[in-house]
């Protein structure tokens, strides 16, 4: 007989117990045949304890689902290795619900490190290292006492993600994955699936996305061909996908924003502050001191800041076109609906270029981002500072403007205007 129906059989019996004594005497010789039921003869009553912040933990466990769970064959030792050896109920003292879970969930790397080495590097793991509660252990994800394999099996409703992550999950599945998804749709007959959230964020090493670049790969590895339809129709289309987020084009109702975040150059990384966020904030009260947004004044005050703090003269700023929230950024739509007309970016006054943050990096890896004033893009005093990002229809510099016009009438002829555009890049990155 299956583990998983010998407990059964005996959870069966300790029922029966209360009715039926006659069944007492060949059941106690089951019960040491099987540890699991001693436990849950007092564990499956409605006991509950006391903690010291006041609140109560229910001591109450299903045992039928444990049975059919994938760690009955464990049984309850396999993760309470503490309990068969000191006096049970100890009556020690437990501080929190959140403190005992945390604790409890160490014993999972035992017999599951991979994972456990991948989540210890997420943004997960970390923020329960500042002491966050909202931020998922093994068990918020997995539950403890009734977890089943996952082989095989459909996430319900975005879960566990969207227990956490609703607003994205509700984006995510009217998109054109999540509805690929439940649709069991495919790309052109080749055996790949809509990706889950954990298929382009992973399950256990999910990363901060200061850096949101790093995920265009994972686009790339199923949309093989996307590289070959982007190139029939935009020019310098390479450059355009660093410098123009995916969702910016493929989310068409989404608010966009240029955002500029502080790079090494040198590095080729964006800076991570080593500063605390009381730091940052007491720099920026001493740049921003109308509190309104940085001006090309305050910003180019605030480089000089930051070159110091950070004894480097190899930050600048690198200005990408992204959408404004999160949760746009899981809207993706059928391309299409995707923007492709020049005009939507390249002309005075896009709305695409009205927004503008300055984002720096937290120690944990996520980004901060400070409001600041479109004239940064366009001011002759930031411009060092926004390096070589060219607003395009920006008031900044007109005669790219020119070549952007030219561009557009002749086509073909726009490696031209490329290699006047290099030719000034280089320049004046040798010049700062
Ligand atoms: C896969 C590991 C694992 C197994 C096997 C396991 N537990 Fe747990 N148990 C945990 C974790 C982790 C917690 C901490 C609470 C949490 O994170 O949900 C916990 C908490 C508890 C608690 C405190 C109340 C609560 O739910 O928080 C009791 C009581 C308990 N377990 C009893 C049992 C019994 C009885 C069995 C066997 C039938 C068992 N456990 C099997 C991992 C396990
Ligand atoms: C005689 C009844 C009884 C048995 C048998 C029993 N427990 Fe308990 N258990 C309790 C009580 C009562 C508490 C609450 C203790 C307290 O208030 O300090 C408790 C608490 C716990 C807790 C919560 C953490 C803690 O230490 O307070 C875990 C986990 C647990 N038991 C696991 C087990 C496991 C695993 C077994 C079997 C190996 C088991 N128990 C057997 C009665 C029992
Ligand atoms: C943020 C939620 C989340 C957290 C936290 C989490 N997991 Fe997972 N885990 C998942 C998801 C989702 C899958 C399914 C992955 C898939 O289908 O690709 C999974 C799969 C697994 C699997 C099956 C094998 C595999 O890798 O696909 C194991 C084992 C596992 N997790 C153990 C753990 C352990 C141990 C921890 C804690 C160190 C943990 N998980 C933390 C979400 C999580
Ligand atoms: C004593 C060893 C042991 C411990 C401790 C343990 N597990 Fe497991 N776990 C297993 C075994 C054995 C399986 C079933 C075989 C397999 O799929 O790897 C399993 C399976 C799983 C699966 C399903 C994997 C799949 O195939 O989809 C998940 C998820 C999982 N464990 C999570 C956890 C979590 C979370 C903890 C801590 C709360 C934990 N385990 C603690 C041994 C352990
Ligand atoms: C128990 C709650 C919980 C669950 C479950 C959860 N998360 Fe999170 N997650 C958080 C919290 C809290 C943060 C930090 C605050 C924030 O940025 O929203 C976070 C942050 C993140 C970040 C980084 C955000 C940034 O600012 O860079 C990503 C990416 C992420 N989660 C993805 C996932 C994925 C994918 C899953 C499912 C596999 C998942 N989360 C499951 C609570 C959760
Ligand atoms: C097709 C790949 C893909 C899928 C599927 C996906 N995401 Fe994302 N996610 C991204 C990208 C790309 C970004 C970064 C957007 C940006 O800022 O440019 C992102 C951003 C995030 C962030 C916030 C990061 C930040 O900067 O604040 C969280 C949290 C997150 N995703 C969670 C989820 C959850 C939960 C799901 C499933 C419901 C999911 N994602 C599904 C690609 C994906
Ligand atoms: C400047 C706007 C823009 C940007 C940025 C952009 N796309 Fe597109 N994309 C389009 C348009 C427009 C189409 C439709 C092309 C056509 O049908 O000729 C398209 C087509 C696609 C297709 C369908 C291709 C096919 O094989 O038929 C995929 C997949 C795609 N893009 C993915 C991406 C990914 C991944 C990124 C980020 C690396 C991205 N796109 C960035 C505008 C954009
Ligand atoms: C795990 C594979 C996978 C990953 C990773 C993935 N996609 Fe997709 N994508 C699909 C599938 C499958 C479809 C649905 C194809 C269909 O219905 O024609 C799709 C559809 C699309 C479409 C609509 C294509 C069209 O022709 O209308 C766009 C746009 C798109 N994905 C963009 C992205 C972006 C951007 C990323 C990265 C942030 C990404 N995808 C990551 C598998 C993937
Ligand atoms: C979603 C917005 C967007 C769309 C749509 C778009 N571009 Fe761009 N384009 C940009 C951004 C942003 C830059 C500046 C990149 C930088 O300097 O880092 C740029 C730069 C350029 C440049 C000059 C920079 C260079 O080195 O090539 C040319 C030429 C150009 N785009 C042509 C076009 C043409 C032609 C179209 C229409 C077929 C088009 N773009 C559509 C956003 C867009």
């Amino acid at each position: 007989m299956k583990p998983g129906l010998i407990l059964g059989a005996l959870l069966l019996a300790i029922t029966l117990q209360a009715v039926a004594p006659a069944v007492k005497a060949a059941e106690d010789q089951e019960e040491i045949a099987n540890p699991d039921l001693k436990c849950l003869k007092c564990h499956s009553k409605n006991l509950s304890k006391k903690l010291e912040d006041g609140d109560k933990m229910s001591l109450h466990i299903d045992g039928a689902a444990f049975a059919s769970s994938v760690h009955n064959e464990i049984g309850c030792t396999g993760c309470h290795q503490d309990v068969p050896n000191v006096k049970h109920p100890s009556r020690q003292p437990i501080a929190t619900l959140r403190a005992y879970s945390v604790a409890r969930n160490e014993i999972c790397s035992e017999c599951h490190e991979t994972q456990h080495e991948d989540y210890k590097q997420s943004i997960h793991a970390n923020l329960v290292g500042q002491g966050n509660v909202n931020a998922p252990v093994c068990s918020d994800c997995h539950g403890a006492h009734s977890i089943q394999s996952r082989k095989g099996s459909e996430p319900v409703n975005g879960e566990p993600c969207s227990n956490c992550h609703e607003d994205i999950h509700q984006a995510y599945a009217k998109s054109v994955h999540g509805r690929a998804r439940t649709e069991g749709n495919l790309i052109r007959n080749k055996a790949i699936r809509a990706p889950f959230c954990s298929d382009c964020h992973q399950a256990h090493r999910i990363l901060a996305l200061a850096d949101t670049e790093y995920l265009v790969p994972i686009c790339i590895d199923c949309h093989e061909g996307a590289r070959l339809a982007h190139e029939q129709w935009l020019p310098n289309a390479a450059m355009h996908m660093k410098s123009v987020g995916c969702a910016v084009c493929h989310a068409p109702q989404a608010e966009l924003r240029v955002n500029l975040q502080l790079y090494d150059r040198v590095l080729g990384v964006p800076v991570k502050q080593t500063l605390s966020d009381a730091e940052v904030q007491k720099i920026l009260g001493e740049v921003d001191t109308d509190g309104n947004g940085l001006d090309p004044l305050e910003l180019w005050k605030l480089m000089l800041n930051v070159d110091t703090r950070a004894q480097s003269t190899n930050i600048r700023l690198r200005g990408r076109l992204e959408v404004s929230s999160r949760v746009d950024a899981h809207r993706l739509a059928a391309s299409t609906e995707a923007i492709r007309s020049c005009e939507n970016c390249h002309q005075d006054n896009a709305e695409a270029f009205q927004n503008v943050t300055v984002s720096i990096n937290r120690p944990d890896g996520r980004k901060e981002t400070y409001k600041a004033d479109r004239k940064v893009l366009s001011s002759p005093i930031s411009v060092d500072s926004v390096g070589s990002f060219y607003a395009p229809g920006g008031t900044r510099i007109k005669a790219f403007d020119v070549l952007l016009v030219l561009a557009l009438v002749f086509g073909p002829a726009i490696p031209l205007g490329h290699w006047a555009w290099g030719r000034y890049l280089r320049k004046k990155n040798n010049r700062s």
